[in-house]
């Protein structure tokens, strides 16, 4: 079956974000379950807790689901630079009451080990962000299986990821919550917007396209079909759902959340990420691209988000959003895709009527 097929096949073409921090196994259930596509956001586990995660929930659903992984460069910044990035940290430890951690050991789990352990767990969908795999990784996954989806942010992303053998694309809008998926030019330059981006991608490539950045309901579902995507992938539409695992100040923070509240950031983790803005956010924006890159900064920042989210304190935590969060609702994961896909088809019934297609 090519992917295309595969996504023809879902009840419901729409595919639940991977979400670290955010979503877990229970979202990515509960999603494949009702007949969209739940993805399994696998990024900050050991390469040897991969495995039994994908046994775990092929047991409890024999719907496909994606397993994703952000593919981390590896890090080996000095002492020194180390030190510095942590000085500039010590007043946000210190408001917390807490330490300045010592240096750590590892910034981030061993990508090639995770890439190896996911190509023996074989999910129906693997997918990437923040890099791309040589043609002879996807070639493996192609053997044991699996489809590939790379995320890009711009056309010249999207024909790299074509070039390796993707099955897909993941294109991500500037209008997208949590981190972005560039890696070929800066973030300005890679700031498309998700209407822009789809149809210029799909210009420009062979394979399916997955529309992800401020799809939030049923409307948002229609238009991208409309554009000539295979499915959609929402992310801040699940942020206040029965099965996030986001906690309760940060969905707090979006239930509250003024109009026009998100902000793109550097300095939580040393990449580029959409969340509302806080204190943290806009006190650290000067020295944002001081901050050491991805994953460096975001090691750093672990124990202070970690403890300001047990303190109740939403100002020095990553609070992922997109633009359009809100219009997040709460719910249980499956009944809010069977209900977007419901608004979906009213939509195109309107439109048909609208455009003259079908007769009133
Ligand atoms: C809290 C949060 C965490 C995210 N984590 C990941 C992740 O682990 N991997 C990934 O590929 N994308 C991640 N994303 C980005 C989503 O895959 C997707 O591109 C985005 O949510 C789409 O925009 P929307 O939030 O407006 O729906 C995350 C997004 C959010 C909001």
């Amino acid at each position: 079956m090519s992917f295309s097929a595969l996504l023809d096949s879902l009840p419901i073409p729409i595919i639940q974000a991977p979400m670290v921090g955010a979503s877990f196994d229970a979202m990515t259930v509960a999603v494949s379950e009702a007949g969209g596509m739940g993805t399994f956001a696998a990024a900050t586990l050991a390469p040897d807790e991969i495995g039994p995660a994908i046994e775990a929930i092929r047991a409890r659903t024999a719907a496909p689901f994606g397993v994703n992984l952000l593919m981390a460069p590896p890090a080996s910044p000095t002492p020194a630079e180390v030190d510095a990035a942590l000085a500039r940290l010590a007043p946000w430890y210190a408001d917390l009451g807490i330490e300045v951690p010592e240096h750590p050991n590892r910034f981030s789990q061993d990508l090639g080990a995770q890439i190896e352990a996911l190509i023996r767990a074989a999910p129906t969908v693997a997918s990437f962000t923040f890099s791309i795999l040589t043609r002879a990784q996807v070639a493996a996954f192609h053997a044991a299986g699996s489809y590939v989806v790379g995320t890009a942010n711009t056309v010249g992303e999207a024909k790299a990821w074509a070039e390796v053998g993707a099955d897909g694309i993941c294109a991500q809008g500037f209008e997208a919550g949590g981190h972005h998926a560039y890696f070929l030019a800066d973030i300005e330059a890679s700031s498309v917007g998700t209407m822009a981006l789809v149809a210029t991608v799909l210009e420009a490539v062979d394979v399916p396209v997955i529309a992800a950045g401020g799809i939030m309901d049923g409307r948002g579902v229609a238009a991208a079909l409309a554009l000539g995507a295979g499915a959609v992938q929402m992310g801040s539409a699940f942020l206040l759902a029965d099965e996030a695992t986001n906690g309760n100040t940060w969905q707090k923070a979006l239930r509250e959340a003024p109009d026009d509240a998100t902000r793109l950031t550097r300095a939580f983790s040393g990449r580029y990420a959409r969340g509302l803005e806080n204190r943290f956010l806009r006190e650290m924006a000067a020295a944002q691209n001081e901050v050491p890159a991805y994953p460096v900064q975001n090691r750093l920042t672990q124990a202070m988000r970690a403890a300001a989210d047990k303190a109740g304190d939403p100002e020095m935590m990553s609070l992922w959003a997109g633009q359009a969060v809100t219009m997040a609702r709460p719910g249980a994961a499956g009944e809010m895709v069977r209900l977007w896909w419901a608004q979906a088809q009213q939509t195109a019934q309107a439109l048909a009527l609208r455009t003259g297609a079908v007769r009133r």
